[in-house]
């Protein structure tokens, strides 16, 4: 169903990214490194790496680094090994994963799930057998995530480009300046200076792809929407396939247009807060310069003045514009010539 609210795998509840489906394949089937996929929150990019694995003749696993830092604080890497080894086990099976590592010190097997003791080596020397063995994908999801660990893992990915022919790295990143800075691919000082990648970015859909999208997944589940309703939902969700779905399910629930809408700006606003909350301890400055920039404040100096005269105080030059540009590295912020801009209608809505 595409409607379905969770992040898709199948192939028939995914719409359209043909394009970069067929550029990550392309990528793959050129034993291309390194592929980077880039887009702010909720426009698809678990679906799109899941669809594409589930479709690809080449097997492959999906690591979530988000979920780990969120379980453990840190993303460490025998966390990763472990994440890696429980992956291969649900596709190859148990005895193929055992065959695979034999000779490893260190990781033992409770059941289906993995245990690892030893520090340091065991994830290359897992990545190394991995390579071994033949193709493999391995997907690295919200990989801004691995900067939260003691290991240098730029590091290690420039090594296992460099060494592992028939691994390809796809890394996600919905704080697609955070995942820049941490690998720093146009920086000469960078490890992974130098190296081939493809990189993805996908937008949001177009007008005509989020009326498409609706027609075509009402039709599916068999429910009346009229024209004047898709225009509606299509206006104040801008191409933001997360939310567009979210509309959709609360039509399938059995909700008119106006619920529909009324409870999915509720859940946006709850979710989008919630997910806003850990930049909101870090500085209260920064829920400050959303609510701003929602109410229309665009300019650097309109945003400024308005931040001094909330808080009653002249603030520095350099410290407001780090501020402004932590925002635009989290995906908060859209930086364009005319100022910053909030790039998703609810965020807006929330902060308004
Ligand atoms: N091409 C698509 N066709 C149908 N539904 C989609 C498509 N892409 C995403 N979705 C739906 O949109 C929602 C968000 O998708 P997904 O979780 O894959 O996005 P994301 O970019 O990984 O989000 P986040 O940044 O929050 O991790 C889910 O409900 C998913 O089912
Ligand atoms: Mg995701």
């Amino acid at each position: 169903m595409l409607f379905n609210p969770r992040p898709k795998t199948r192939k028939d509840e995914f719409y359209d990214r043909e394009f970069e489906l067929m550029t990550l394949e392309r990528a793959v089937e050129k034993k291309v490194g390194l592929v980077i996929v880039l887009g702010i929150r909720r426009l698809g990019k678990s679906s799109l790496v899941n669809v594409f694995l589930n479709e690809s003749p080449y097997p492959g696993i999906r690591i979530d680094a988000r979920q780990l830092y969120f379980q453990h604080k840190s993303v460490s890497p025998n966390a990763l090994a472990k994440e890696i080894l429980e992956g291969l086990i649900r596709i190859s099976g148990i005895e193929k994963v055992k065959q695979l590592i034999s000779g490893i010190r260190g990781v033992s097997f409770m059941g289906l799930s993995v245990e690892i003791k030893r520090e340091h080596a065991t994830l290359t020397e897992i990545l190394e057998r991995i390579n071994e063995f033949g193709r493999f994908v391995l997907v690295i999801d919200e990989a801004q995530y691995l900067r939260f660990s003691k290991a240098s893992y730029v590091d290690m990915l420039a090594w296992a480009i460099d060494e592992l022919e028939n691994v390809t790295f796809i890394l996600t990143g919905s704080e697609v300046g955070l995942l820049e800075d941490l690998l720093r691919l146009h920086s000469p000082e960078s490890p992974l200076f130098g190296r081939p990648y493809v990189e993805i970015k996908l937008e949001r859909f177009s007008r005509e792809q989020s009326l498409d999208f609706l027609k075509k997944g009402s039709e599916e589940v068999g429910i009346e929407v009229t024209p004047d309703e898709l225009y509606e939902a299509v206006e104040e969700l801008d191409g933001i396939v997360g939310w567009l779905t979210l509309y959709g399910y609360n039509r399938f629930l059995g909700l008119g247009h106006r619920e529909a809408l009324g409870r999915l700006k509720e859940d946006a606003v709850k979710i989008v807060l919630s997910e806003f909350s850990k930049l909101k301890e870090i500085s209260p400055r920064y829920e400050l310069i959303m609510r701003i920039v929602a109410r229309g404040r665009h300019s650097w100096s309109e945003i400024k003045r308005s931040l001094e005269v909330i808080e009653g105080k002249k603030i520095d030059d350099r410290n407001f514009t780090n501020l402004l540009k932590n925002l635009v590295k989290y995906g908060y912020l859209e930086k364009t010539g005319e100022g910053y801009f909030i790039p998703d209608p609810l965020v807006e809505e929330a902060f308004r």
